[in-house]
């Protein structure tokens, strides 16, 4: 293109006006390309001449740094807000340097952002012609970054943890047999049942029993699952469940309500899982309502998904901590590890589902498990064999 311009300037003087006209028509059209395509860039570009005035501004070095409308006639630095980036700004082009990614933070009314700047020569014809500025912002690189090196050592964390917790399960069963042969041994040769050495015994029993709870939860939580969805009834997981319940929630004046849609669907479970998922809440459930109450258990469909909702009339949950019930290890009780809605939330997440869960406190939570009802497979047919035609496109006999 630029040799084709020269060719024109060689002969400028023979173009008839009309012509002329239509070359600096075409000479703008270009130039708006060029511009467009710097003011579509995300990065900054600021491009000064050797006096350090500034030739062009991209949009993105505008917004970066805050130059509402620039003045070619006066340098640079001092059309800066910034007294970090002119001071930089000012030394950088004074030296006459090349500088490559030198990052420097600004302040900004929402909060310190960090750039990173490279300065370079502006080389035209062989000559120097002034500077290239390029500024970005990477604040969100930085964050993102950290946020990975953060996930990254977190994810360490909890493996090391996890073998940590592996470890401590083996020697803590062996402990528990060694304990239960001694409590035999004792009984065998004790002549009364009654001596306060197999209170002690039972309180260590319940105590490892505890610890090893702790250990297996943590490791559920962590590892990852090994769940294998297949089409089943969720009905009879919720029968199992309540059958399992049933005891406990007797012994706390609790009645169980379970109501079910007629003709619901078959999703993709993996009963075990599920089975456990459902055990937590209903736990937490009845944990919640220490005079009594009901629970009502109710599977229906709604649109593309089966919904199973569990309910109580308990404490509740006050608003502030509703986000972090999820959460590993966020717990209210005296005993509790905080890990079962951390493990419910896991196992949903395996099958594509989704729990949420609205509260009142002193009237009570219902916690909504989402699941996906398998939709039969769309094929596409080929319009002709649908019955639509496509414009023009009639075959000829
Ligand atoms: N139905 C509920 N009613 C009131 N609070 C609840 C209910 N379900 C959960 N919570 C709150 O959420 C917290 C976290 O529950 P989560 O099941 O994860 O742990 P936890 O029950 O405390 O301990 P564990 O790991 O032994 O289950 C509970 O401590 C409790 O404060
Ligand atoms: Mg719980």
């Amino acid at each position: 293109m630029k040799a084709a311009y020269e060719n024109t300037l060689k002969r400028i003087d023979r173009i008839p006006p009309e012509g002329l006209k239509q070359i600096v028509r075409n000479l703008l059209a270009e130039n708006s390309i060029y511009e467009s395509a710097l003011n579509s860039t995300l990065d900054g570009i600021i491009v000064c001449d050797l006096a350090h005035k500034p030739l062009f501004i991209n949009r993105s070095a505008e917004k970066i740094t805050r130059i509402v409308s620039w003045a070619q006639e006066v340098v640079l630095w001092e059309q800066l807000d910034d007294d970090n980036l002119a001071d930089f700004i000012q030394e950088a082009l004074s030296s006459e340097k090349n500088i490559l990614n030198h990052e420097l933070s600004i302040s900004r009314p929402g909060g310190t952002r960090l750039l990173s700047i490279s300065i370079s020569a502006l080389v035209s014809e062989g000559k120097i012609a002034g500077n290239l500025i390029h500024i970005e912002d990477i604040t969100e690189k930085r964050r993102r970054e950290a946020q990975l090196r953060r996930a990254e050592s977190l994810a360490a964390l909890t493996t090391l943890a996890a073998g940590v917790a592996h470890e401590i399960k083996n020697p803590l069963a062996s402990i528990r047999i060694q304990l239960g042969i001694i409590r035999r041994i004792l009984e065998k040769n004790c002549a009364k049942k009654t001596e306060p050495i197999f209170h002690n015994i039972s309180l260590v029993e319940q105590e490892i029993d505890r610890l090893n709870s702790i250990v297996v939860d943590f490791l559920f939580a962590v590892r990852p699952m090994d769940i294998t969805l297949i089409r089943n009834r969720v009905e009879d997981v919720i029968k199992e469940v309540v059958e399992i319940m049933g005891n406990e929630a007797s012994v706390h004046h609790i009645n169980i309500v379970c109501e079910f849609e007629d003709n619901l669907p078959e999703v993709m479970i993996d009963p075990k899982h599920l089975k456990q998922a459902l055990l937590n809440i209903v736990k937490n459930a009845i944990a919640a309502m220490p005079n009594g109450g009901t629970l009502t258990i109710s599977a229906v469909t709604r649109h593309d998904e089966l919904q199973i909702s569990i309910s109580d009339t308990g404490i509740g949950i006050p608003e502030e901590l509703l986000a972090k019930i999820f959460e590993p290890y966020f717990t209210t009780k005296e005993s509790g590890t905080g890990l079962g809605l951390t493990i419910t939330f896991k196992i949903i997440k395996e099958h594509n589902g989704e729990i949420t869960v609205e509260s009142k406190p002193s009237k009570g939570s219902t916690f909504t498990i989402h699941l996906p009802i398998p939709q039969p497979e769309q094929k596409s047919l080929p319009p002709w064999e649908d019955g639509l035609q496509i414009e023009g496109s009639e075959m000829e006999e």
